[in-house]
């Protein structure tokens, strides 16, 4: 079993245990597990509602795409360490991960 830490949208602190490709996306496992009001958009990467920031590894803030990037220039807050929950796989390569979720701006 892997797991990630999670700050959710009102500052609590959750462990999420999860199996590898159990949910095809961090946002839908952190939707499914914490009720969060996010992904407007269904994963398509375009509304923006599932804004994180990763606080470790750094190795997860690689391989953003376009896409990605431009929705995230269009958020009123960007930071380095954000990311898009609905493009990231939830494999063994998001084990151990701490994120806050922004959400929405
Ligand atoms: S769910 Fe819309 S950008 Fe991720």
């Amino acid at each position: 079993m892997y797991y990630i830490s999670v700050i959710d949208s009102i500052g609590d602190h959750h462990v999420l245990e999860y199996k590898k490709y159990e949910y095809r996306t961090l946002m839908e496992l952190l939707v499914d597990k914490l009720f969060d009001d996010i992904g407007d958009c269904r994963g398509r990467g375009l509304c923006g509602t599932c804004h994180i920031r990763i606080y470790s590894p750094s190795s997860s803030l690689l391989f953003i795409n376009d896409l990605e990037k431009n929705t995230l220039n269009y958020q009123l807050e960007y930071y380095l360490n954000s990311r898009l929950a609905c493009q990231i796989t939830v494999d063994e390569h998001i084990h151990k991960m701490n994120i806050e979720i922004i959400g929405r701006d």
